[in-house]
């Protein structure tokens, strides 16, 4: 990394690494974990390996989702010609991170990372980097207060051009469906026609009745709280755009590449474009 654009925001890039309590499971940790990263801590692995012995299909549905990121940004980038993205409920950095793939297709692509675990925050600091014409920022912020997001994006993102909005496995941690709903249109209500919403999200159909039982003890004892939805309520999120061929499918099935496994795993994935 020779030249780069970086930009923190919400953060003073000088304050102390912020706190982080190590003592309970957070989903960015255990997400990690079961992606095979190096950034969890006991308690996630603790909390990790008991949801995989209650979902042993947990590890191939993280890793599903993180193929779907990579084929759905490529398609993004590549046929759709977008160059801007706001990606929500970021995670931690690991390999295909959405800037490195929009950049590969397109190196002007801008990019926003949005997620409230103060963990992501430490990381995003030291791995997030973007070679230049490109820019890569990252909001801490919370999916609850989209107002937030838009108005920190806006420094970066120029909402009168066609913006992406990634909302992978994000929207599981908006526990009302109607709230959830509310935030996905006011971000969609923000940019203009020939925008694309992506959304992946956890079910307990596809064979993933096993979910409710993970889900209740993740609820338990760990953070932040999360539920599954059906196929139906998650197409509540992309109503009035025009979805994306396959459409509403196991994420694992959306157009998958060669050497992908393309087996169905219980999340569902989408994408669909503002007409
Ligand atoms: C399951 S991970 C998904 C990461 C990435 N999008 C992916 O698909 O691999 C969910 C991420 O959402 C973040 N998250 C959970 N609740 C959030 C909230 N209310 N606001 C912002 N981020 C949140 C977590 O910290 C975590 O990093």
């Amino acid at each position: 990394m020779t030249a780069s654009s970086w930009d923190f925001q919400g953060i003073d890039p000088g304050a102390e690494p912020p706190d982080i309590d190590t003592t309970i499971a957070h989903n960015a940790r255990v997400w990690n974990y079961w992606l095979g990263g190096k950034d969890h801590f006991a308690a996630d692995r603790q909390a990790g390996d008991r949801v995989l012995a209650m979902h042993p299909g947990i590890v191939q549905v993280a890793r599903a989702d993180r193929a779907f990121l990579g084929r759905t940004v490529r398609f993004l980038a590549g046929e759709a010609g977008i160059r801007q993205f706001l990606d929500i409920g970021t995670g931690l950095p690991t390999a295909e991170n959405t800037h490195e793939v929009a950049q590969s297709i397109a190196p002007e692509c801008r990019v926003v990372y949005v997620d409230n675990d103060p963990i992501v925050l430490a990381h995003a600091r030291a791995l997030l980097t973007s070679a230049l014409p490109g820019t890569t920022s990252y909001v801490d912020a919370d999916a609850h207060e989209p107002e937030a997001i838009l108005q920190a994006a806006a420094r970066v993102l120029d909402f009168d051009q066609p913006v992406a909005i990634m909302m992978l496995g994000i929207l599981n941690f908006v526990l009302d469906t109607g709230e959830a709903r509310a935030i996905v249109n006011r971000l969609l209500d923000a940019v203009p026609s020939g925008s694309y919403l992506a959304v992946s999200h956890p079910t307990l159909e596809l064979g993933g009745e096993a979910n409710e039982e993970a889900m209740r003890f993740w609820n338990e004892h760990a953070k932040p709280p999360i539920r599954a939805r059906s196929g139906q309520e998650i197409s509540l999120f992309l109503s009035g755009l025009e979805l994306v061929e396959p459409g509403l499918v196991s994420c694992s099935q959306w157009r998958p590449e060669a050497g992908d496994p393309g087996s169905q795993v219980p999340h569902y994935g989408a994408v669909g474009r503002k007409g």
